[in-house]
């Protein structure tokens, strides 16, 4: 990203936020940046990514980007949470021995001082165990502690399940159609990926997967699952799921996709806000990541939270559903794409829940 395009992102120059806070750990010297975008519906909820980003402008426009889509994402979830997010900037080479753990304490540190409002998780560079630390050095908030410290664990399974949800409920309302014999490919198979994959073949769904890691090919096989080597893109496809990291789908990529339907959990899918307009003309359906990848936090808050027991939780992950087919009616009656309909959608749900 050049200085002029950066200065144009428009969260950088007017950014919505309640709070955003930008620091070094004290121990590791790593810049942290914490956006606080929402806390009118409850405390800020959103994951912990630690990654490599080549300036603080990069990393800071990440962090305001992703936690205002957090705040989009609880609205649409119904869950009592605005949102959130925490980036590490890690070097672009791996971490010295013994600076992971100092990190995870810098981390925990900064997220101590804001009082509660604002609640980690697991993203991207971070997991269960970081969040048992973060947990026991910021007074409690974090969510996603292994279950056997009193979490409710590895988040994945439940986004998974309502990616399924979503994919399902989206055929149903654009194709009026089930999922056997439908032409999958699943574009990433990491923790939700083959997930996502080995639940939708076991509903007889003809599945392909993908991964920049061909070492993942030999347990794609063992679940029965077809590998593509070449890009799956741009195969012929009834539905293309994203699961691997952001920015999969630019306006390039969305010209040649031959999927009537794009629905999957990887955040910030589509590379810029182009590129749902080319998708659009081509009538192909884009189900924002906002709602199908929702089901993982759902999970976190219902069982650690609200505590449900796991077929309450399992029911609210399944109202995903719901959500989809009504942003999918707002879209078609309203002539909006479908992320400007999951904003109104938000707005309706938020306007039913404080009634
Ligand atoms: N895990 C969750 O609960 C959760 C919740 C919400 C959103 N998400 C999002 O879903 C996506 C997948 O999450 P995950 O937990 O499975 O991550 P993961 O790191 O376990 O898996 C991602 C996989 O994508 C592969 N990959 C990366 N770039 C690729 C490319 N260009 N083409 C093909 N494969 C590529 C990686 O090799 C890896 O196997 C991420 O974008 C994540 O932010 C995950």
């Amino acid at each position: 990203m050049d200085r002029t395009q950066r200065l144009a992102d428009p969260e950088l120059l007017d950014p919505e936020h309640e709070e955003v806070h930008l620091a070094r750990g004290t121990r590791t010297g790593v810049p942290l940046a914490i956006a606080i975008h929402s806390t009118r519906s409850g405390p800020a909820i959103g994951g912990c990514r630690i990654r490599g980003y080549s300036t603080w402008h990069e990393g800071l426009a990440d962090v305001l980007r992703l936690s205002r889509a957090m705040t989009l994402k609880c609205a649409l979830a119904e869950l009592p949470h605005g949102g959130g997010k925490a980036v590490a900037m890690v070097p672009d080479r791996p971490l010295a021995p013994g600076t992971r753990p100092a990190l995870i304490r810098d981390i925990a540190d900064r997220i101590a001082q804001l009082d509660g409002r604002y609640l980690t998780g697991p993203d991207l560079g971070s997991g269960p165990e970081d969040m048992a630390v973060i947990h026991d050095h910021a007074q409690g908030w974090a969510f996603c502690r292994p279950e056997s410290r009193g979490g409710s664990g590895d988040s994945s399974p439940g986004t998974a399940r309502g990616v399924v949800v979503a994919l399902t409920a989206a055929l149903a309302h654009t194709h009026g159609r089930g999922l056997s014999g439908l032409r999958v490919g699943v574009v990433g198979f990491g923790r939700v990926g083959r997930l996502v994959a080995s639940s939708l073949a076991a509903a007889d769904a003809q599945v392909i997967v993908s991964d920049v890691d061909d070492g993942l090919r030999p347990e794609a096989e063992r679940r029965g699952l077809a590998w593509a080597s070449t890009e799956l893109l741009h195969e012929e496809l009834d539905v293309l799921v994203p699961a691997a990291t952001g920015g999969l789908l630019t306006a390039a990529t969305a010209r040649s996709c031959r999927a009537t339907l794009v629905v999957g959990p990887a955040n910030n899918q589509l590379a810029d806000e182009g590129v749902e307009a080319v998708l659009r003309e081509r009538g192909i359906v884009w189900i924002p990541d906002v709602i199908a990848s929702a089901g993982g936090i759902i999970h976190a808050v219902c069982r650690e939270e609200l505590d449900l027991d796991e077929v309450a939780t399992n029911a609210r992950i399944d109202a995903i559903g719901d959500k989809v087919s009504r942003i999918l009616e707002v879209a078609r009656d309203q002539g909006t794409t479908t992320s400007q309909a999951a904003r109104a959608v938000a707005a309706e749900t938020d306007q039913a829940v404080s009634r």
